[in-house]
């Protein structure tokens, strides 16, 4: 009978033992459960003992690594999956966390190269993890092959840089269509018109009567000057592009300045009436004649180009403690408030530039010069209507001025 076989001590005794077979069943069945789940994991789980051996080996770590579980387990893990380079490294790092407990690699997520058993290195994101079981250390490391994110990543980079160096091309090619626009029409016009007024005076010569020459040789002459100053302005901006503006900078009198601009305008400046206004006893201003005489020349000419004739076009010159300013104003069409800041740009014309002949080269040009003597040049529209361009130059010579003071044009 049960009773009599089985006394309460007993009973106590197999209850203990029951749960203790228990606890150990349920204590397999859960690491049994964890590795089951790090087997079927879809990360390589590799752990390692603190002699640095490898004690845990899934199915994905085979898969990456190219070593079996039964050749990986029990060889040293720098031996293994950590490229030569690294190895040391590896090693003194792990003897610095047992002695100090220090493990800055610990339990963040790093990218790093892991070797395959044939060699071929490849790059791996990890994070590795330590854990204190029963006095000794045991490290996990989970391991992620990242080739295709990388190569993802490489393309996408290669793709980028290929996308900018179109644009850079473009953006060149765009340039050199413009100027190549600029010199087969601005530049053939002209010199088309040229030719055939001579061709016309010197073939039909005997039949045109000497107003007709006369007029015939005049269109040919300020054909030719807009040929020239056209040549001259593309030199200047190849000139600019280039960086090879070199400065000879001197103290000039703006009477001179202006005076040789005037000059350069020949008849065209005949068009309007010219006031000149420049404020008395001007010191002499540091500056490069030849560059901002072509600066005055460029304002200038868009002073006439763009006022109709008979409308005054005035210069005034005045310093303060600072600079020297030169404006030139004129009462024409102005300047549409949203083109103020865009005039500037080499290549810009205005929406409505009329009959008006231009590249669009002469305002860029200007701020390339004037910004080269560290000055300023600035275009608005006056109350009244036309427009003002005013340029700004340091009355003291600069730095920079000094230093390429003397150079050769
Ligand atoms: N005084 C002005 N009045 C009205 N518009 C102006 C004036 N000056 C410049 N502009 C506008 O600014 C644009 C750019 O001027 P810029 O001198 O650079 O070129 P352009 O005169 O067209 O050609 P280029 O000077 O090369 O012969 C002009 O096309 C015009 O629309
Ligand atoms: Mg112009």
């Amino acid at each position: 009978m049960k009773g009599l076989r089985d006394g309460p001590a007993v009973t106590a005794m197999n209850s203990r033992e029951q749960q203790a077979e228990e606890l150990l069943r349920e204590f397999q069945e859960r690491e049994q459960r964890i590795r089951s789940i790090l087997e079927t994991a879809l990360d390589a789980v590799v752990t390692m003992n603190p002699a640095g051996q490898i004690t845990g080996w899934n199915a994905e770590a085979e898969r990456i690594f190219g070593w079996s579980r039964q050749e990986a387990v029990g060889r040293r893990m720098s031996d293994t999956i950590i490229p030569p380079q690294y190895r040391e490294a590896h090693e003194r790092g792990l003897q610095r966390f047992l002695h100090t407990g220090d493990g800055p690699l610990l339990n963040k997520r790093i990218e790093i190269t892991a070797v395959h058993r044939t060699g071929r290195e490849f790059p791996v994101e990890l994070a590795i993890s330590s854990a204190k079981i029963a006095d000794a250390w045991t490290f996990s490391a989970f391991v992620r092959d990242i080739s295709d994110r990388r190569q993802a990543e490489e393309a996408r980079e290669e793709a980028n840089r290929a996308k900018s160096e179109f644009l850079i091309l473009q953006a060149a090619d765009k340039l050199q269509q413009s100027l190549f626009n600029t010199v087969s029409h601005d530049l053939r016009t002209p010199l088309a018109s040229v030719i055939g007024a001579l061709s016309s005076v010197l073939e039909d010569g005997a039949l045109l009567d000497a107003l007709t020459q006369q007029k015939l040789l005049k269109t040919a002459q300020d054909e030719a000057r807009r040929l020239n100053w056209l040549v001259q302005n593309l030199l200047d901006m190849t000139r600019l592009e280039g960086g090879a503006i070199r400065m000879k900078t001197q103290p000039c009198n703006v009477h001179d300045v202006v005076g040789a601009a005037l000059r350069q305008l020949g008849e065209m400046a005949q068009s309007h009436p010219v006031s000149v206004t420049i404020a008395p006893n001007l010191p002499l201003v540091p500056m490069d004649h030849v560059l901002i005489v072509q600066v005055l020349v460029n304002v200038l000419d868009n002073a006439l180009k763009y006022s109709p004739g008979e409308t005054p076009v005035e210069i005034e010159a005045q310093t303060d403690a600072d600079h020297l300013e030169i404006r030139i104003l004129d009462r024409g069409r102005g300047i549409p408030e949203e083109e103020l800041e865009r005039v500037f740009d080499k290549f810009f014309r205005g929406a409505s530039p009329g009959a008006s002949k231009g590249t669009g080269l002469g305002l860029s040009i200007c701020k390339g010069f004037v910004e080269a003597h560290n000055g300023r040049i600035v275009a608005k529209n006056r109350p009244h209507g036309g427009a003002e361009v005013a340029i700004f130059l340091p009355v003291k010579t600069s730095q920079s001025a000094m230093r390429t003071a003397g150079a050769d044009h």
